[in-house]
């Protein structure tokens, strides 16, 4: 099989390399891809929203099954567009995208299917939040609709620091949309819970815990993630219990009850409080560094289960997992989340002594005259597998000391919780 792949973050060169590990592919055209994915599939420029070049693309190079990865062009509606000019495609359509695409449509359907989540109210103009104002504890969240590149969503301490942020929301800082949600703030420990889904069935696919502040400590500003370990080990067989029937099920029944059926990678986003899950947001495909920690502890081969997904068989694949555990590190350019330099070169690479149970996912990479280089905020993905999270957490980090990049930072405190919780973890 020929295989495309959008995207071009560190979770896209996860997914190539397991596609790139399949005996049932043959080549894999990734768009536009990065340096790592260069080394395993040809690259090829596009925008990624640019549906009609796509679709020519996927015709030149005979591509019998495309992946999506990043949710911007799912919630475009992709997948619809691809499917009526008959090309197989994994990912959730436009419709069940309004998952991750809009905070409302999510809320709404946990309102109406009892789904536990934050107390909240949607508001479309500023009476409406003065409104939820009168009776409410802070924090409060405010988390703009429509997709903000992990920027949307603010914890206010004040009534006037939520008016400020809701005023911004309505005057169109976020373009995708100008509604808001009002949220209770939740106490807990969040973890991501990950399925694979067809019109029939759904399947476990692995657990993780981001870690989403720039600084050690949890301390600075959101990021897109500076680090993961998998499994989370705070989801227990009873609170997975409560995920799957309080939670995914209601979801996927609620989305089927409507003649739109989800297919595709589903994440799960959680805070867990006394044992509670609460459903914190739905994204529509893997996360990332998501990607990045947990692929590398599956052992079935991945484009068997993309088949099986496609033609609605997911029942019949079974889903085998290492038993090891796993952790990814990311390499950041200094300044991210926030403005930061590019273009900046990369050296070292070969002084780093890798073994089957290390690998480096690239993520805002590319090679210019044969030097690798960078772009993105976020640069490479240090991934190890182990038999424990503190050793692998060590060989990580001497991983990434031989790499020795000046321009660029990470978090020496990924899997914090779970290692100073007891030290044979
Ligand atoms: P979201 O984009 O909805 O996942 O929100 C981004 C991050 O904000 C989450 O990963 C949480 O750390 C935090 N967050 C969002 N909603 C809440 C909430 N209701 N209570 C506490 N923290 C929240
Ligand atoms: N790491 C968070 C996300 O992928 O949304």
């Amino acid at each position: 099989m020929n295989i495309g792949l959008i995207g071009s973050g560190g979770r896209e060169h996860a997914l190539c390399k397991k596609i790139s590990e399949s005996k049932l592919v043959k080549r894999i055209i990734c768009f536009p891809g990065n340096a790592g994915t260069s080394e395993l599939a040809t690259n090829v420029k596009v925008n990624i929203l640019d549906f009609k070049k796509i679709l020519k693309l996927i015709r030149s190079y005979k591509i019998d099954l495309v992946v999506v990865g990043p949710e911007e062009p799912l919630v475009m509606g992709i997948v619809n567009f691809l499917k009526q000019n008959k090309v197989k495609v994994f990912g959730p359509n436009k419709y069940a995208s309004k998952l991750e695409g809009s905070k409302a449509f999510m809320k709404k359907i946990c309102a109406q299917n009892k789904i536990p989540t934050a107390k909240f109210k949607i508001c479309k103009q500023i009476n409406h939040v003065k409104e939820f104002l009168y009776n409410c504890d802070f924090p409060i969240v405010v988390k703009a609709d429509g997709l903000a590149a992990g920027k949307g969503v603010t914890i206010c301490k004040s009534r006037k620091q939520v008016l400020k942020t809701s005023k911004e929301i309505f005057k169109g800082k976020f373009k995708s949309s100008k509604k808001l949600i009002l949220e209770e703030f939740l106490i807990g420990e969040e973890a991501s819970y990950f399925i694979i889904v067809d019109n029939n069935h759904f399947k476990f696919f692995g657990t993780a815990q981001d870690h989403k502040r720039v600084y050690e400590d949890d301390k600075g500003p959101n990021t897109g993630g500076m680090g993961a370990y998998s499994p989370a080990t705070i989801v227990t067989k009873p609170i997975e219990k409560k995920i799957i029937n309080r939670i995914i099920i209601p979801t996927l029944k609620a989305l089927k009850r409507k003649e739109q059926s989800y297919n595709g990678f589903l994440y799960v986003g959680l805070m867990i409080k006394n044992n509670e899950p609460y459903l914190i947001e739905y994204n529509i495909r893997m996360g990332d560094p998501e990607c990045q920690v947990i692929l590398p502890r599956l052992k079935t081969d991945l484009v068997k289960i993309l088949k099986y997904a496609i033609s609605n068989k997911l029942r019949k694949v079974e889903i085998k997992w290492k038993k090891e555990k796993s952790m990814t590190i990311v390499v950041c350019s200094q300044g991210y989340p926030g403005k930061y330099k590019k273009n900046l070169p990369i050296r070292n690479m070969s002084k780093l002594n890798l073994t089957k149970k290390d690998f480096i996912f690239h993520a805002g990479t590319y090679f210019s005259n044969n030097e690798l280089r960078s772009h993105g905020g976020r640069v490479l993905n240090f991934t190890s597998i182990g038999n424990k999270f503190k050793d692998i957490r060590q060989k990580i980090l001497s991983n990434i000391r031989k790499l020795n990049w000046s321009k660029g930072f990470y978090r020496r405190d990924i899997g914090w919780k779970v290692i100073n919780k007891n030290e044979n973890n």
